[in-house]
């Protein structure tokens, strides 16, 4: 069976964490092994020490890429969960991974403030963090991605089972 790596991006608190632990969920039904990357716990471990500036959250991306690559080389499914704001980066993994299927989560601005799952908008807000995706730094919508789903609009199973049905159509399960 052929490894692949599904990439979700978007902006905090837009669900990318919750839609690939479900997710994983899903495929480990099928007797695949399931790897998460996610950039909250990559931040404390792989990347520790990494910063917010463009060159930081490039090299964030760049250090994921290259593990979810060696993921799925082995025949297994990487699901990464970072925001990557940033389009060049995510062009340069998906042509480091080939295997990957980019998962726009969209979801309002409004929406993700209201949600502030980790009470960061608040701060950014107030202005006491800086660099902060959607509020004082830029996320670039991908123009193309595989899947899109709209995560202000639909339920967290509606907004699944439009991944697995995109994942189905594309031949990867
Ligand atoms: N369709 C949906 N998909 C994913 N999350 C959703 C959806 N609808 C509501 N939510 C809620 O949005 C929040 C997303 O948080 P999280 O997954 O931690 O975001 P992120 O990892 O992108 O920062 C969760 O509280 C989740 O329950
Ligand atoms: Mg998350």
């Amino acid at each position: 069976m052929n490894g692949f790596t599904v990439w979700f991006t978007g902006l905090p608190s837009s669900g990318k964490s919750t839609l690939a632990k479900v997710l994983r969920d899903e495929i480990e039904k099928k007797n695949r092994h399931v790897e998460i990357l996610d950039g909250d716990e990559v931040r404390l471990r792989l990347s520790k020490g990494l910063g917010f500036s463009k060159k930081d959250r490039d090299e964030n991306i760049r250090r994921i890429s290259y593990v979810a690559k060696i993921i799925t080389r082995c025949g297994s499914v990487a699901l990464t969960c970072a925001i990557s704001p940033y389009k060049s980066i995510r062009q340069e993994a998906r042509e480091e991974i080939q295997d990957f299927i980019e998962v726009f989560v969209d979801c309002e601005l409004e929406q993700c403030i209201k949600r502030d799952l980790k009470g960061l908008y608040k701060k950014a807000l107030s202005g006491e963090i800086k660099n902060f995706t959607g509020i004082s730094d830029p996320y670039e919508k991908p123009d193309n991605p595989e899947i899109t789903v709209n995560t202000s609009s639909e339920t967290i199973e509606q907004s699944l089972k439009k991944i697995v049905s995109g994942l189905t159509k594309l031949g990867y399960l």
